[in-house]
Parts: structure tokens; sequence; C-alpha cells
């Protein structure tokens, strides 16, 4: 038993949970996810089962994403960047419930298939039933040779390595930066990037570990947030655009380890309902980085002020407007519009565990979560 634990505390590699290590590997997993793909100087991304059926995906009449959970989100990312970028129209759906309605699809649909595990079995099924119809099928899998990476047409793996914490975290980064590749070579593929933009995307895809990095750096800072907060009985989490889904991601991340309800919405629909929850004992995470409707979201900040509620936002360096009106900011590193969910992520994660971790719960084992559900 002694000889278990101690081999536990080596894989964990120095940090007190498997989540934290994982938190922690992002910079280098993004980049072994894109390393060897992306050649910045020749301009050029690499993919082979995107290579190899170029036409077809590009030439899709839709792209339909299907996923659960955390990949679920990483799709709905991934649907802002696709449609920006190669301008192909893109659905996400939920696997479960793509699989058991009468979907409409066709040979000219591409289905991208998203799990880290690579065995959730609403996935698997979705699959099937798209393979059926004749759609092209397309995996984005973290664990090598596992039953969806097998199933499907073609596919990208994340190189995230191996995810021992329930509550994902490197795989929806590395999700997200295959998703940005694919896009981007799509985009490039049809004409629907010029090439300097190509170069550009690039560019600033190679700097994000670097920037997440720094936003690590913000641990003590949220340990603090995290210690006001953490009795808190709910949460709302906030973002637009591009960082509409990390705001759902933050509020599934306190949801699966803390046990405390947090909802995620886009920052406008607050005004359709949430807006009735808010009172002073409301914490509300709003991510509000320049860029992206930056405005829209400070006056979103202002309703939420005036009526009361605790605001921890997340911004970009050296943001001084919303430093006015929120009760505590988290910063990360400025990045161009379609890159800060792979940023914005981070302080979300961080505040969620050490929550978790303050309130004593089991953060890399949470009750009642499995870290791959094989059954329906
Ligand atoms: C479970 C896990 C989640 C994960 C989801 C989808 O609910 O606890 O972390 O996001 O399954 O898993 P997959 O392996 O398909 O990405």
């Amino acid at each position: 038993h002694e000889l278990q634990m101690n081999l536990e505390q080596i894989e964990k590699g120095g940090y007190d949970h498997f989540m934290l290590k994982e938190i922690y590997e992002q910079p280098s997993a993004i980049s072994d996810t894109y390393r060897g793909r992306m050649l910045p100087d020749q301009g050029l991304i690499r993919m082979a089962g995107v290579d190899d059926n170029i036409e077809r995906i590009a030439h899709a009449r839709r792209i339909l994403i299907v996923a659960c959970g955390t990949s679920w989100h990483a799709g709905l990312v991934a649907e802002y960047i696709f449609e920006d970028l190669a301008r192909i129209p893109v659905e996400v759906e939920y696997a479960s419930e793509f699989r058991y309605r009468n979907p409409i699809i066709s040979e000219n649909d591409v289905v991208i298939a998203i799990s880290q595990s690579g065995e959730t079995a609403d996935t698997m099924a979705a699959i099937k039933l798209a393979k059926e119809k004749g759609a092209f099928v397309f995996g984005v899998c973290n664990v090598v040779g596992s039953s969806i990476s097998r199933e499907t047409h073609a596919g990208a793996y994340t190189h995230a390595g191996p995810e021992i914490g329930v509550a994902s975290t490197k795989a929806f980064t590395t999700q997200i930066t295959v998703l940005t590749l694919m896009a981007l070579k799509l985009a490039k593929h049809k004409g629907t990037i010029s090439n300097s933009d190509f170069r550009f995307h690039l560019q600033e895809l190679e700097r994000i570990p670097e920037k997440v990095k720094e936003a690590l750096n913000s641990d003590e800072h949220i340990r603090g947030i995290a210690d006001i907060y953490k009795n808190a009985t709910n949460c709302l989490y906030l973002g637009r655009g591009f960082n509409f889904p990390v705001a759902l991601e933050g509020a599934l991340k306190l949801k699966e380890i803390s046990y405390i309800h947090a909802e995620g919405y886009p920052a406008a629909e607050m005004k359709h309902g949430p807006i009735a929850l808010i009172d002073e004992q409301m914490p509300v995470v709003v991510i509000a980085t320049k860029r992206g409707h930056y405005e829209k979201v400070v006056s979103n900040i202002q309703e939420i002020k005036s009526r009361k509620g605790k605001i921890i936002a997340v911004v970009t360096d050296g943001d001084t407007e919303v430093r006015e009106l929120a009760d505590h900011v988290i910063e990360v590193p400025e990045t161009m519009e379609s890159l800060t969910p792979l940023l914005t992520t981070i302080p979300l994660q961080l505040l969620s565990y050490h929550i978790a971790v303050m309130l004593g719960k089991n953060v890399d084992q949470p009750r009642n979560l499995a870290k791959s559900v094989t059954v329906e």
C-alpha cells in the first residue's frame, strides 16, 4: 500500500493533485499538439488526416460537431473558429441528442467527433449513425488507438498525454489547438484567409504556450479569490463570442469538483433571466478581454455592479476600465481574439481547483463522475 502511495506521488510529479499537474502541463501539451504540424516560417500546416481528405472536408455542405461534456465545449469554440476562418457552416450537437432524433445528414456533410478518451458511448453511437447516413467522420481524440479513433474515417490526435483528473483541463486546450490548426488549414485551402493573416495566426499560436505560462503566474492571486468565494452556493459565468463556451466550461469545472451550482451564459443573455439571480451574495465571473465585444461586456459588468453582484473579471494585461468596476481582476496576456479561449480558460480552471481543495473535495475523483462514460 505504501509503495502504491509513493508511486502515485511520483506520478503527480510534485503536485498535490493530477488536476493541478495537468493544468500546469498545458504550455507543453499545447506545443506538443502543434509541433511538427505547424511550420510558421514556411506558412504551412501539415495534418495527414486533413491533407488526405482536404477536398471532402473543405467543400463540406456543413460540418457537424458531436461530443459530450468538456469536449462539447471545445466543439463550440471550434464553431466560432471554423465559421470565422474557413467560412464553413458548423453545428455543434450533444452526441446524445444527435443520436436520438432523426438528424438530417448526408454524404455532403462532415462530422467531427471530439473525445478525450475516445470511448464515450454516446459519441460512439453518434459516429455510427453518421456513417450509416454516408457522412465523412473525422475524429479528434487524445487516447491513441481508442475505439473512436478506430471507428472514424480519419482524424487528428491531441498530444496532451494521459489525463488522469476526471475534470478535463489539458484535453480541452489541446482540442482547441487541433481544431484551430484544422480551421486554418481549410481556410488556406479555400482562400478564405490571406497569406499574411494565415502566417500571423501561426505566429500567434506559437506564442500561446509562453502566454499560458504567464497566465499560470496568477495562481496565488486566484487562490486568494477562491478563499473569498469558497462558500458561495451559486456562481454565474459570463462570456461572449469565442469566450462564451469558455464561460460554460468554467461553470462546468466549478460544478464538477466543488459541487457549487454554477451556470455559464452568453453575457448578453443575462438580461433574459439570470440577472434576476444577482444580489450581493452572487459571484459573477466575467470574461472581459480586449477585442471581441469588449465595450458590450463592460456594460454587462455595470449592470451586475448596479445590482451589487460580486465581479471577478478575466481581463487583458494592463486593462484599466474593468479594473475600476470589478471586485477582482485576473489578467491574461493579449492575443488575437480567436485564440483567447486558450488563455481565458486557465484562470477558471485554477479558480475551481482552489475552491475544491479548500472545501476538502476529492479533486481528482469527484463524486458521481467518471473519466470516461462508456454507458449511455
Ligand atoms: C465525462 C468526463 C468529462 C468529459 C466527458 C466527455 O463526463 O468526466 O471530463 O468531458 O466525459 O468525455 P470524452 O472522453 O468523450 O471527451
